[in-house]
């Protein structure tokens, strides 16, 4: 006979959170169909009919946050000629002065790095949910998450976003825990999510510092009992970036509330 193993610990269940983001979300604005992080990106995620996007916003020299992916020129904006090719040496007038949208196709030529208010004013006056990714460039992760809580802060007070019923709050999510931590310090009211590849052990922990309600995740290292273990402690769900149709199915049948996705064509906004 075998001998009786102590018991666990069971583990409270915690309440589902209530997922109140639109599921799917177009990554960097308008996916692959249009420069990443432009306004011609938002323009195209309306077009496509979604009502959520994510982008991802970086300081500028000056600590004007602008939307930008990576902290060097080259990929998306010329570098061949350019006195620097780091982002954080161009104050931020000089930047919407650099195009970034030729680099995707010439009728993209022209399109401007566009200021984070800028991206806000557009997404506010279309409905479109913002689900904010705050991209420090290397070192500046407290001032980043200050300049972005601070700037939205400034643009919802414009738009009396906060009075507004039928207008979600937007999302912050980042891989800089420090970022998130100074935009909670600055802006606490507005949601935070936690991005991370790969999912660390002391996932809850991290999330319960940050106050934050989501966990997001590289879907291609997601498995299902993770994602059990994170909707039954209460959190919500994310995952960048679901390309594919089968794929996105089965990571919403794990209990996933919600992805990003670079092919607005083909999986669309009002996927199931
Ligand atoms: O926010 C999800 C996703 O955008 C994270 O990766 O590199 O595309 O910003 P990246
Ligand atoms: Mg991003």
């Amino acid at each position: 006979m075998q001998p009786m193993q102590p018991m666990q610990p069971m583990q409270p269940m915690q309440p589902a959170y209530p997922w109140p983001y639109p599921r799917i979300v177009a990554h960097r604005g308008g996916g692959t169909l249009a420069p990443e992080n432009t306004l011609a990106a938002l323009r195209c995620a309306l077009q496509y009919g979604f009502s959520a996007v994510e982008f991802d916003v970086m300081c500028a020299a000056d600590g004007v946050p602008v939307l930008m992916h990576d902290a060097q020129l080259g990929r998306t904006v010329a570098a061949v000629g350019m006195r620097s090719a780091l982002i954080s040496d161009y104050p931020a007038h000089e930047l919407q002065q650099m195009d970034a949208g030729k680099w995707l196709a010439p009728q993209f030529a022209g399109e401007a790095v566009p200021l984070f208010s800028q991206a806000i004013d557009f997404c506010t006056a279309h409905q479109l949910w913002m689900n904010i990714e705050i991209k420090p460039t290397p070192g500046s992760d407290i001032a980043t998450g200050r300049s972005v809580a601070s700037t939205l802060q400034a643009c919802l007070k414009t738009h009396a976003l906060a009075a507004s019923a039928n207008q979600l709050a937007p999302l912050f999510s980042s891989f800089s825990f420090a970022a998130l931590e100074a935009a909670k310090q600055t802006v606490p009211e507005i949601a935070r999510g936690l991005l991370v590849d790969r999912i660390p052990a002391d996932w809850q922990a991290q999330l319960d510092f940050l106050d934050a309600v989501t966990l997001h995740t590289n879907h291609e290292h997601l498995s299902p009992s993770m994602a059990r273990a994170i909707k039954q402690a209460g959190f919500g769900l994310f995952c960048y970036t679901v390309n594919d149709s089968a794929r996105a199915r089965e990571i919403l049948s794990w209990g996933v509330d919600g992805f990003c996705t670079d092919q607005l064509d083909i999986i669309g906004a009002n996927f199931s």
